[in-house]
């Protein structure tokens, strides 16, 4: 039963491949695409929601020790400049300031040839200078005025246009792009390809720099016992936080803990370890107490990550029968001060079937905050592009939108020329458009009468999201009957507690109630990766399935010892073994688990291997109806009706959840949402969530979720695959293809605000 064997086990986490070796399970189980099933798929409400709702819940921002001492973070005012002197002093002689840490004590740490804490070389508005612990808060902010620092300002430059070019200045000696140049991809032959097109479109689109904003701030809380860290850390990978935090302060990883439980949402920006953890555990050694350190809205909109910007030019070209013959495309992001992805290809070389594609990114620094993963990273960018251009493409040709993509399909993964374990596109098409009512979409694009102009538009999607192996859950059985997972993943408000616990309730046949979660700490849980790039559910389900399938066998095989009966003859139904026939003889789990004493049992499931030689893709579609006020500018989304293949859908409530917030987001990302720099002094303008504006309730659409998958049985054993990221890809895209079809001109650069629609207007 419980057979298990080594791999090497590769697949994609966020924009590219893992590779590391994984126990997966080799066990076979019945395919719930064939049963009735009672838990898994139903609308069961969240475990946690009650502690949620109730106030009860503590989040890494609420963990409260003894002793505590607070840290404040001094950060570089100045878009670019080196510190000629730092003189604490002052600041250390404020009652309650307990420990100053800067480049001058701090230990040098280098992390791939860059300083990982502090450099006297700061490169952005908000780059770390000093980091202070206190009795308070109040305290650390006070002696953070007191500390006297000497800058020689720098010129700066913070468009990414204006970085690489010669005369830029320079943020590295080795200049402004990252790697001095272009990552290309390249199939087929490109010049053949526009040769043999009929229509041509080329246009350049552009993106802005969007926040990610969580709920929850970035937050840690730091404790030494002895030589061994604790660190409750507001993380998306409390085993990343670990390996990176023992990593650069020279500890084994089996003397850090790492511990979180609840998460106001990171949406990829706390996918590392963050400098100030680090800081805080240095401190905090150096003080002996605990320290708390948790950012402010400013420091979050400065310095803990974006979305990196992008200007794509984008060209393609297609026969007049409506085949793609060839797509390019040219592009630069900003990643801000320091290493980081900006690319946005992959919607390109991926979303439809195209022999000949070549793409150019290039990523570049600039004297701002990093880019950080953000919710399907390049593909937003990349899908706002692409679909803009799809559409355009369409235009020239004269042919539907959405006829022109169906003539596009592919069946197989071009860049690597796979088959895909599951595609249901067309079916994800056929049934969102007819829930929008494409079909009476105003044609020609502008054609509604006005002075509201209501316009439908369209964006496919493609992403990862497969997860795979290692994932590891233990299962253990209570003395009172009840089970508890224990799994190193963690829920990062998506739901994972609950869909964990359907798993085990659904194959155990016990109530949700009877059965426990406990999910991010590194010292008590095996090892899950990672809560992204939409792997959570398709990477831990199954080894949840595989844990609660083996203690099923246990509990037969203790049920058949304590009978005197032979497995074969035992039948579990509901919670209960009982034996076939008349005279049926029986026990329940809480009474094989009373007789087994403190001795109760324990199982670990594993995530089985990814099957060889698939592409393991989601897909979907979204349509966008729009209402414009041509006399405002102001666009108003109505609806938004979203069709989806994401293998089984383990709660369709949860499920809803992450689909709403995701359109929400790109919602905001389309209309509203922008990180903006002015270009005189560098300073960045938008640095609360007054001037940032991100939607709220009011601009909420009406939005209709459709899934036409069922569980991909070739991935795994509950056949999941992911969609916190797909839920957000095509939004931006619809939105922006809706805005073309109500006033038949194109806004080619995000957010679409009224005065760029009031201007397209009056072109
Ligand atoms: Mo990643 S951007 O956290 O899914």
């Amino acid at each position: 039963m419980a057979d298990s064997k080594i791999i090497k086990s590769k697949y994609f986490f966020e924009e590219d491949f893992t590779e590391e070796l994984a126990e997966v399970s080799a066990n076979k189980y019945a395919d719930w695409n064939k049963k009735e099933l009672k838990v898994v798929g139903k609308p069961v409400s969240r475990v946690d929601g009650y502690d949620k709702v109730s106030g009860s819940a503590v989040f890494t921002f609420d963990v409260i020790l003894p002793n505590m001492a607070h840290a404040k973070t001094l950060r570089c005012p100045h878009p670019h400049a080196k510190i000629k002197r730092i003189n604490t002093k002052k600041a250390e002689k404020i009652p309650g300031v307990l420990g100053i840490l800067t480049y001058e004590n701090a230990p040098k740490i280098s992390w791939y040839g860059k300083s990982f804490l502090f450099d006297p070389h700061l490169r952005y508005e908000g780059d770390e200078v000093a980091f202070v612990a206190a009795e308070n808060e109040r305290i650390a902010e006070q002696a953070l005025k007191l500390i006297e620092v000497d800058y020689e300002i720098l010129p700066f430059v913070t468009d990414a246009a204006e970085a690489m070019k010669k005369d830029a200045p320079k943020l590295y000696d080795d200049g402004n792009i990252r790697g001095g140049k272009p990552s290309v991809y390249e199939r087929g032959d490109i010049d053949k390809g526009f040769e043999e097109a009929s229509a041509v479109a080329e246009q350049t689109y552009k993106t802005q720099v969007e926040i990610h904003n969580p709920t929850e701030p970035h937050c840690s809380v730091v404790n030494w016992d002895g030589d061994y860290l604790t660190i409750w850390d507001s993380t998306q990978g409390v085993f990343s936080v670990r390996d990176r935090v023992a990593d650069v302060l020279k500890l084994p990883a089996s003397r850090v803990r790492v511990i979180k439980k609840y998460m106001g949402g990171a949406f990829g920006a706390k996918l590392e370890a963050g400098k100030y953890t680090v800081m805080a555990a240095l401190l905090a050694r150096k003080i002996g107490r605990p320290v708390r350190i948790a950012l402010d809205r400013r420091e979050m909109n400065l310095s803990v990550g974006n979305r990196p910007d992008s200007v794509q030019k984008l060209k393609g070209g297609a026969t007049k029968d409506g085949r793609l013959t060839a797509l390019y495309q040219y592009s630069y992001g900003a990643a801000g001060a320091h290493p980081a992805g900006a690319g946005c290809s992959w919607a390109l070389r991926t979303m439809y079937l195209c022999p000949n594609v070549k793409t150019e990114e290039y990523t570049v620094y600039i004297n701002a905050g990093r880019a950080r993963p953000f919710r399907a990273p390049g593909h937003v960018q990349g899908f706002f592009a692409l679909e803009a251009l799809i559409d355009e493409l369409a235009e020239k040709i004269g042919m539907d939108p959405l006829e022109f993509r169906i003539k596009n399909h592919t069946d197989r993964d071009q860049v690597f020329d796979a088959p895909y374990t599951s595609k249901l596109l067309l079916d994800a098409y056929r049934v969102a458009a007819e829930a929008i009512g494409w079909k009476n979409r105003p044609q020609p694009a502008g054609s509604d009468a006005g002075p509201l102009k209501r316009g439908i538009g369209m964006s496919s999607q493609i992403w990862w999201g497969g997860g795979g192996p290692p994932a590891y859950a233990t299962l253990k059985l209570n003395r009172d009957g009840s089970v508890r997972i224990i799994a190193g993943s963690q829920d990062i408000g998506t739901g994972t507690y609950t869909i964990l616990a359907q798993v085990a309730s659904e194959v155990l046949e016990i109530p949700m109630e009877k059965v426990e979660v406990l999910l991010g700490d590194t010292a008590v849980a095996p090892y899950c990766g990672s809560s992204g790039g939409s792997t959570t559910a398709p990477s831990v389900s199954p080894a949840v399935r595989d844990a609660a399938e083996q203690m099923k066998a246990k509990l037969l095989s203790g049920a058949a010892a304590h009978l005197n009966v032979s497995e074969s003859q035992l039948v579990y139904r509901n919670g209960v073994i009982h034996t076939k026939g008349k005279n049926k003889k029986s026990m329940t789990i809480r009474e094989i688990a009373r007789k087994m004493g403190e001795r109760v049992l324990v199982t670990t499931g594993k995530r089985e291997a990814n099957p060889d030689g698939y592409a393991i893709n989601s897909f979907g579609v979204q349509f966008a109806e729009v209402e414009v006020d041509t006399e405002t500018g102001k666009v108003s989304v109505k609806k938004i009706v979203a069709a989806y293949d994401i293998g089984r859908v383990l709660n369709p409530k949860t499920l809803e959840n992450q689909i709403h917030g995701g359109i929400i987001q790109g919602l905001g990302f389309a209309l509203f949402e922008e990180r903006i720099i002015d270009r005189n002094t560098g300073k960045v303008l938008t640095t609360n969530l007054h001037d940032y504006k991100l939607p709220t309730v009011k601009d909420t659409p009406q939005i209709d979720i459709r899934i036409v998958s069922k569980g991909d049985s070739k991935i795994s054993n509950t056949g999941v695959k992911g969609v916190g990221e797909p839920a957000m890809i095509p939004t931006p895209a619809a939105i922006g293809n809706a805005v073309y079809n109500a006033i038949g001109k194109r806004i080619k650069s995000l957010p679409i605000t009224p005065d760029k629609v009031l201007t397209a207007l009056q072109s």
